[in-house]
């Protein structure tokens, strides 16, 4: 079969499948904490400024990389130089990690909208995720399977790999036109309800209370840059991935703006529905708020279940809770698993379908091997901070100054950019791209670096960080270097030429 390049059919499909990317489980229980933990009202400082220096000119870089060479991440970086393909897929192998575990997390939280209906926990929410739910035994390697979490995971992927068939127009575009308008009508539900809870005002105050000596702390910034960067999945190669859809003249930084600002307008959204909702359980107990606040996956599924069990009609808003995050976390996986699908779809010449169910197929097998153990959890936990605090920083980092500085294609892009687009860029996108951004993040990854590498994390053991942590990310590299050797098919490259 000759694989044909699939489109949006409007510059509305793609912006939904963005925001449908960008809208994940980042928005509804990282954004919350991570802004309460980093000076709370204050954070909201740094925040803007990483959205506006940060995430907003990687969006727009991300889009003209795709769109300017019609390809996938390992393509758009080889139409950019040939020696920063490997960066291409490096992303697209964070991509695939990710993947493997985020589907675990809306699995559980699919579980948890039937464990609402009649408060499953009991009296101990925490003790029933860790213990009775996933029955996660010492953090070591195990192949022994929990039957609960197995079979939640096996739907996800079915699921997420019938939507990926149906194609990007009819698959990816239409069901993200239909579950994120559901999402923000059954969200902004949830968060009017918290709002009119006992207690909710005590829940906004600890969020927004500004602690302004926070922002002289860099890992408050750190902080900062980092949610953006997650939340917008930006540098990952799904903006990359979805910008080759889309049709010659598209408007790409107004769509930009679009996406990044509902992005973030969601993101604010959550973190007052949530501490309202906090505010509520503080006030049942009789507790501060930061006692009941919790980070991490600990909020969404040991915090959130308390409060469910302590709140009239309790039952409902937990279900409609965790049916948002299965929605918002659906629509992002999409995104995600689309990235490797779509790269070794045009490097080897696939047809969709054989790509989907070869990459699609292996990313639901290792996903299932892995996360459905009684270790699953920690597993899960490492791969996540080392493809996010590392690989996703790295690979920003490394992008910015190889296609930045040593490609020099910055100008190129803002050209392709503003051939097309409403709103225009100019030095000051290349500026604080190539400077700012890029002097922040490089700081990010060292930083990071050497924290993990002389504390560890979270006191797993050697075996369990060496190998999903610092072993996955060597592992990448040297896969990156690997498929880069491999030659492309003239016809591919062609194209792609020919685009430009
Ligand atoms: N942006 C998504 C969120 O906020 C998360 C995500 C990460 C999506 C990586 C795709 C890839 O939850
Ligand atoms: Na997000």
């Amino acid at each position: 079969a000759t694989p044909q390049r699939e489109v949006f059919a409007t510059r509305g499909a793609f912006i939904f499948a963005a925001i449908g990317s960008a809208v994940g489980l980042g928005n509804i229980w990282r954004f919350p904490y991570i802004t309460y933990d980093n000076g709370g009202g204050a954070f909201l400082i740094p925040y803007l400024v990483a959205l506006l220096t940060a995430g907003i000119p990687l969006l727009f870089f991300d889009y003209a990389m795709g769109h300017r060479s019609r390809g996938s991440a390992p393509l758009a970086f080889r139409m950019a130089s040939k020696v920063t393909e490997p960066i291409g897929w490096f992303q697209t192998g964070i991509a695939f990690v990710i993947g493997i575990y985020y589907a675990a997390i809306i699995a559980w939280a699919g579980c948890y909208m039937f464990f609402s209906l009649n408060q499953a926990w009991g009296d101990d929410a925490a003790g029933f995720f860790t213990g009775s739910f996933l029955k996660a035994g010492d953090p070591g390697v195990s192949f022994e399977f929990v039957p609960g979490v197995l079979i939640p995971v096996i739907i996800v992927w079915i699921v997420t790999l019938g939507i990926l068939l149906a194609g990007v127009q009819n698959g990816i575009a239409r069901f993200s036109k239909i579950f994120i308008p559901l999402l923000v009508i059954l969200f902004l539900a949830l968060v009017v309800r918290a709002l009119f809870l006992p207690g909710a005002t005590e829940g906004l105050n600890a969020l927004f209370t500004p602690d302004f000596a926070a922002l002289s702390d860099p890992a408050v910034w750190i902080a900062a840059y980092g949610q953006i960067f997650f939340s917008l999945s930006i540098a990952f190669g799904i903006m990359i991935t979805y910008a080759s859809y889309l049709k010659k003249k598209t408007n790409l930084t107004g769509s930009g703006l679009v996406v990044g600002f509902s992005n973030s307008a969601f993101e604010i959204l959550a973190g007052i529905g949530v501490f309202a909702a906090l505010g509520f359980m503080a006030a049942a107990q009789g507790s501060q708020v930061s006692e009941v606040a919790d980070s991490g996956i600990g909020l969404a599924f040991m915090a959130f279940p308390t409060l469910i069990s302590e709140m009239p009609g309790g039952g409902i808003f937990g279900f409609v809770f965790f049916a948002c995050l299965v929605f918002a976390g659906l629509t992002s996986l999409i995104s995600i698993v689309q990235v490797p699908i779509q790269a070794v779809r045009e490097k080897f010449r696939l047809s969709n379908r054989t790509s989907i169910l070869v990459i699609g197929g292996a990313m639901a097998i290792i996903s299932i091997l892995l996360m459905t153990t009684i270790t699953g959890l920690y597993v899960l936990d490492t791969m996540d901070a080392w493809a996010n605090n590392i690989g996703i920083v790295g690979a920003a980092v490394v992008g910015l100054i190889a296609v930045g500085w040593f490609a020099r294609k910055l100008p190129v892009l803002r050209d392709h950019l503003n051939a097309i687009s409403s709103f225009k860029v100019g030095w000051f996108w290349m500026i604080i791209l190539g400077g700012v951004t890029t002097v922040v993040l490089a700081y990010m990854l060292i930083s990071q670096i050497i924290t993990y590498s002389t504390k560890g994390y979270e006191d797993y053991p050697m075996d369990i960080i060496g190998v999903f942590g610092w072993g996955m990310i060597g592992l990448l590299i040297v896969l990156a270097i690997v498929l880069t050797l491999i030659k492309w098919p003239k016809k591919t490259l062609d194209e792609a030429e020919a685009s430009i």
